[in-house]
């Protein structure tokens, strides 16, 4: 069967030109005072801080912006990635995903996230070398793996050997030295690539002896996970759908593992650490965990006649139909759209997933219900990279790490982005106290 049709085909969308909203004033009326402001309107944003001069005189502080969840809250200003929910829109440092994913490698994509501009091919090589020098891991950190039961989540593991990443680099805590972050980059990605080999072995109970690293980071990647020899021979249509996954997952603006990085990267603590964060929150089934989420939805689903079950139990908020939806696409989300091209090239080597015919058909009932299309309901990145990470050989509880791994360069340029924004300081909100006035103990 084939997974696109002409309409699905990846058009690229018509060139951007990203505005960020017209400059302006607005003005607040406070009637509990009668006194007007006037706030300054910049880039699309009033900033929550000029709220806080509009006081009553009996209230203990200035007005709050009340934003659980931050739906409608900027929390940086940022050059990393832009996304258009509406149209469908996502580019990193002004170049669309359709191309990126097209014509350039994951290091590629990583350098152009980090430093603003696709590497020269002396910058590309330097860079690609580091990476692969940067691949081997302290024995304490091997140890460590070798220390979890099998049965532990991969992502537990991943999140505990990151985290200890910190302790074997203590010039990482240096965050404030721009020549040590930089040098620091390479070993980010390069111990990330040996640390998902190692967990995934670990867990399959396989060699902890990883095949040589090389300049090819998707090859480096692939042959951690899955060669057991020197000269194991890998796909290269493999090991090109490994790097268009890795590409397409790379960043995607403040989503809720970003803003953990972000928010415990404020504190100036070790990359580390603040990238463990990320693993934490992404692990999360409602973020990066959901592609583990799919997965066993459609196994449960188990054949296309019972595509409808899945629908139904969603509106009836049963569960959540996991890999549709998303707090900013109100569009498809143009990862899944090259995700499904590229699961045609990786079912061409390893034969087709029998539960892609069940995820097209829940997507297209979803797609023609009213529940779904009212709310803006699409699939989003999650929807379809199970089946091909199950394809290449995955079991579920290593889709996550996949993702981590490719997270890490959009987190690596968020936190740099973020120790390097003289606007920031440490992440520390507000709320609104809802709890009992002052009470005195009672005698015990
Ligand atoms: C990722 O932020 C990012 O950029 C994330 C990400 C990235 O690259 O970093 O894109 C990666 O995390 C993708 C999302 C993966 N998660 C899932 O697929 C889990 C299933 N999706 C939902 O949980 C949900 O859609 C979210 C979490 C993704 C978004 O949730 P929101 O924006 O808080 O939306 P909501 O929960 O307020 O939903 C609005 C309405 C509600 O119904 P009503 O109250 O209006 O009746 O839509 C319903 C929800 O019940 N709804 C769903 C649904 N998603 C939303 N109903 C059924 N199934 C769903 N999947």
């Amino acid at each position: 069967m084939t997974l696109t049709n002409p309409g699905d085909r990846v058009a690229t969308p018509e060139p951007e030109t990203v505005t960020t909203g017209l400059a302006g004033r607005l003005e607040v009326h406070d009637n509990r005072t009668g006194r007007v402001y006037d706030l300054p309107i910049e880039d699309g944003a009033v900033k929550a801080r000029d709220l806080g001069q509009i006081r009553a005189p009996d209230e203990e502080h200035g007005l709050f912006s009340y934003d659980p969840a931050f739906l409608n809250t900027a929390s940086c200003r940022s050059a990393i990635t832009f996304i258009d929910g509406d149209r469908g829109i996502l580019m990193y440092r002004g170049y669309p995903i359709e191309q990126l994913a097209a014509g350039r490698s994951f290091l590629d994509v990583a350098w152009l996230l980090i430093h603003g501009e696709l590497p020269t091919p002396t910058e590309a090589d330097a860079f690609a070398e580091a990476v692969r020098a940067a691949g081997d891991l302290p024995e304490g950190i091997v140890r460590l793996i070798e220390s979890f039961p099998r049965s532990a989540h991969p992502m537990s593991v991943l999140m505990s050997a990151v985290a200890a990443l910190g302790a074997y680099h203590p010039e990482a805590k240096e965050v404030d030295d721009a020549t040590l972050r930089q040098r620091e980059i390479p070993t980010f990605l390069g111990s990330m690539a040996s640390v998902v080999g190692l967990v995934f072995r670990h867990f399959q109970d396989r060699s902890l002896t990883l095949p040589p690293a090389s300049h090819d980071y998707a090859r480096t990647f692939a042959a951690n996970l899955f060669s057991d020899g020197p000269d194991a021979t890998l796909d290269p249509a493999i090991v090109r759908a490994i790097d268009v996954l890795l590409i397409l997952q790379a960043d995607h603006e403040q989503n809720c593992s970003t803003n953990a990085v972000r928010a415990v990267g404020s504190s100036r603590v070790d990359p580390y650490s603040a990238f463990a964060a990320g693993i934490a929150a992404l692990y999360g089934p409602l973020h990066g965990g959901a592609n583990e989420a799919v997965m066993r939805q459609l196994h449960e689903v188990g054949s296309v006649d019972h595509a409808a079950d899945v629908i139904r139990k969603a509106k009836t908020g049963e569960h959540k139909l996991m890999g549709f939806g998303h707090r900013i696409y109100k569009n498809y989300d143009p990862r899944a759209r090259i995700i499904k091209q590229t699961a045609e090239e990786v079912f061409k080597v390893t034969g087709t997933n029998p539960l892609l015919d069940v995820a097209i058909a829940i997507e297209q009932a979803a797609l023609s219900d009213d529940y779904f299309v009212s709310r803006k309901l699409y699939p989003n990145v999650d929807f379809y990279s199970g089946l091909i990470y199950e394809a290449l050989g995955l079991p579920m509880e290593m889709f996550t790490v996949f993702f981590a791994a490719s997270r890490l360069a959009g987190w690596t340029a968020q936190w740099l982005e973020l120790i390097q924004d003289p606007e920031q300081k440490i992440a520390r909100p507000r709320q609104i106290y809802t709890g009992p006035t002052r009470r005195e103990v009672p005698p015990a």
